[in-house]
């Protein structure tokens, strides 16, 4: 069984390592035995304006969830990022940046970020914004996704990253979820050859009233210099506010607690949540557990191949790489652009040491075969990250193969937007790894697992992840609604954070994360709820009823499955379904289509009229033989007919 396997820690490497076993054990120690004095000392990692006296203050009790570290210290974000790194590497490298097309790079250094960080900031302080307000990115990745996220962090105000990806209809929703009163966006995007209309999407958004309402500007980076509609009363070049602004602005004193980004991620029920990380604590864990997960070290060149539109590109691009004044990669494309060799070819081209990717992206490569990176020369890397989702033993071990080349510990990161940074990580000089799994927590996080009653298990067990206690990187809230905070991840299971993730710890205390235990699906890495799509779907006219549920994809690890009740005088047909997975894609995103339409006259439910999803899960997997007891259904039947015309047949 691959279960079995082990690789254990190459001495090589553990000696030159941060952090080896004995180092790992007694720090892990010391920072649940006294966490103010860990994290008092850990703290110093940052650069304060005015030191902390108090460390953690904390408590997961459901009437008074209250989170605060470093409370009483001053900061800011964008200061630890730029400002504290110009004396001794002003001229490095702070941002390679590679362009969707081969031939399109830069390279950004410390000085020349900062540069453009405080014109941004200025232009936007000329415009109005103020320590507090909402800005909107939607943005593609180029280094101004970056500058913009750092120049909100220098004035205070709060961004708000909307993924490229999501739909007008979506980035309308945050933006009114958010009070944003300002959008930072491009053009047109360009992945993998395609462009995106990004600020047309950005029109589209502001047409609907309830976002209009509250954003007066939109700022357009020119990207590619397509065709635009252009609003003279609201939008603005970036090009033309920046060139004038000063390239001096005073970093603002911020306190620990205030917020640095919300970022909105899907949950079981309602629509997407805005998470709020505040500026200490989310820094202080970004920048450690970057350095200690990654083993960076200086003049490392470290790639994360994530989107700042997602938490990992938040935490392990922007933030964490640049308050350690690592060299950081952002990459605009795709793996398959131009063609399949493209990660190959860019770690060669710019020498890259850490690699930090999703399971997904493994897969895709994994099926064109063992020579897909072509002749790439991958000399340079010296540890692999895997992170969003589980990685099956087969794709980590390909990966250890073939991109690693046997040579290169691999880091499996489980993790949240809600965390803020990484939780459970082999530490590579320290963690013997097993395929599959994430092995152990970092410092300060306290895992356990919780049967549905909320009793802890002990030892080899199956159970609900939960963490007992509170991490400087935890988010602190939901934007505008504390109370949906608690209900969501503090009531499951009295006193721990919910995780929403189910796992399996082994007999030596390794967690294997199982995946979610909600109505949550993770398909290529991407988080989203089934309630989510389900009410795209039954805002369509043809729609009655709508069930989505998940299965297992080769290659996105989740696929979405869906079950559709069409109302009467609409016909199922190959043109409906057609139709209905444009309307997803139209209303959530691209990412949100659906793979397979069931058109079902009738959905299993309880006599009390809820839908039985188990069913519809195991059907969707293809695993009819187990449905378990039906006898509850108000009308067995329909069972029957949605097994006779499931689509997912092995
Ligand atoms: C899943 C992404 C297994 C998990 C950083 C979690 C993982 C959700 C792993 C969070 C991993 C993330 N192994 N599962 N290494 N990393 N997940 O908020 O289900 O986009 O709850 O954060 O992804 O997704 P999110």
């Amino acid at each position: 069984m691959s279960e079995m396997k082990r690789y254990p820690v190459d001495p090589e490497f553990a000696v030159k390592a941060h952090i080896d076993n004995a180092k790992y054990l007694a720090m892990y120690e010391q920072s649940i035995k006294d966490p103010d004095a860990f994290w008092g000392e850990h703290g110093k990692r940052l650069d304060w304006f005015s030191p902390y006296s108090r460390v953690k203050h904390t408590s997961f009790d459901p009437h008074n969830v209250d989170i605060r570290w470093f409370e009483d210290g001053t900061l800011n974000a964008a200061y630890n990022c730029l400002d504290r790194h110009l004396e001794q590497r002003g001229d490095q490298v702070a941002i390679i940046w590679e362009g969707d097309d081969p031939s399109e790079s830069e390279k950004i250094s410390y000085r020349d970020l900062h540069e453009r960080v405080c014109r941004l900031a200025n232009a936007l302080k000329a415009k109005g914004v103020e320590k507090g307000d909402v800005v909107t990115l939607y943005m593609p990745m180029i280094p101004e996704a970056a500058v913009a996220m750092l120049a909100c962090a220098r004035l205070g105000a709060v961004h708000s990253v909307v993924f490229g990806g999501f739909s007008p209809e979506a980035l309308a929703n945050r933006i009114e979820g958010a009070a944003s009163r300002l959008v930072i966006t491009s053009d047109y995007s360009r992945r993998g050859g395609k462009v995106v209309p990004l600020k047309a999407n950005v029109d589209e958004a502001l047409a609907d009233p309830a976002a209009a309402r509250y954003c007066k500007k939109v700022v357009v980076v020119k990207r590619t210099g397509g065709e635009l509609a252009w609003h003279d009363h609201r939008d603005l070049w970036y090009h033309e506010i920046t060139a004038k602004a000063s390239i001096e602005c005073p970093a603002e004193e911020l306190n620990a607690e205030d917020p640095l980004f919300i970022l909105y991620t899907s949950g079981s029920t309602g629509k997407p949540k805005g998470l709020e990380h505040t500026t200490g604590g989310y820094l202080v864990y970004a920048s450690m557990t970057h350095e200690y997960v990654f083993d960076y070290r200086e003049g490392d060149i470290y790639w994360c191949t994530a989107d700042v539109g997602w938490v990992t590109g938040h935490s392990y691009i922007v933030y964490g790489p640049l308050a350690n004044g690592a060299t950081t990669l952002m990459f605009e494309g795709v793996p398959s652009y131009p063609d399949n060799s493209r990660f190959g070819r860019v770690i060669e081209k710019h020498r890259v040491n850490q690699f930090y990717t999703a399971p997904t992206a493994i897969r895709a490569l994994m099926q064109q075969g063992e020579e897909v990176l072509g002749d790439a020369d991958l000399s340079s890397l010296r540890l692999l990250g895997s992170v969003g989702e589980p990685i099956n033993p087969e794709a980590w071990e390909w990966y250890h193969r073939v991109v690693g080349q046997g040579r290169c510990p691999i880091v499996d990161t489980w993790w949240q937007t809600e965390t803020g940074g990484i939780m459970i990580v082999p530490l590579p000089g320290a963690t013997d790894t097993k395929p599959g799994s994430a092995t152990r927590p970092f410092f300060g996080v306290q895992p356990a697992l919780v049967d549905n009653e909320g009793n802890e298990l002990e030892g080899a067990v199956d159970g609900n992840l939960v963490i007992k206690d509170s991490w400087p990187g935890q988010s602190r809230s939901i934007w505008g609604d504390h109370e949906r905070f608690v209900q969501t991840y503090f009531s499951t299971f009295k006193g721990c954070y919910t995780t929403g993730d189910g796992a399996r710890r082994d007999e030596e205390g390794y967690y294997w994360i199982t995946g979610r235990v909600d109505d949550v699906l993770n398909v290529s890495g991407h988080r989203m709820g089934t309630a989510e799509i389900e009410s795209a779907l039954v805002a369509h006219p043809a729609v009655a009823e709508a069930a989505v549920v998940g299965y297992p994809h080769s290659v996105k690890g989740q696929g979405i499955y869906v079950y559709v009740t069409l109302q009467a005088g609409f016909a199922a047909s190959d043109e409906l379904m057609k139709a209905l997975r444009h309307w997803v894609r139209r209303e959530i995103g691209p990412i949100a289509s659906p793979d397979l339409i069931q058109f079902a006259p009738g959905m299993p439910k309880t006599r009390s009229g809820k839908i039985m999803r188990r069913i519809l899960r195991k059907i969707a997997e293809d695993d009819f033989g187990s449905l378990g007891d039906t006898s509850t259904l108000a009308d067995p039947s329909v069972v029957d007919d949605l097994i006779a015309k499931r689509l997912n047949r092995w």
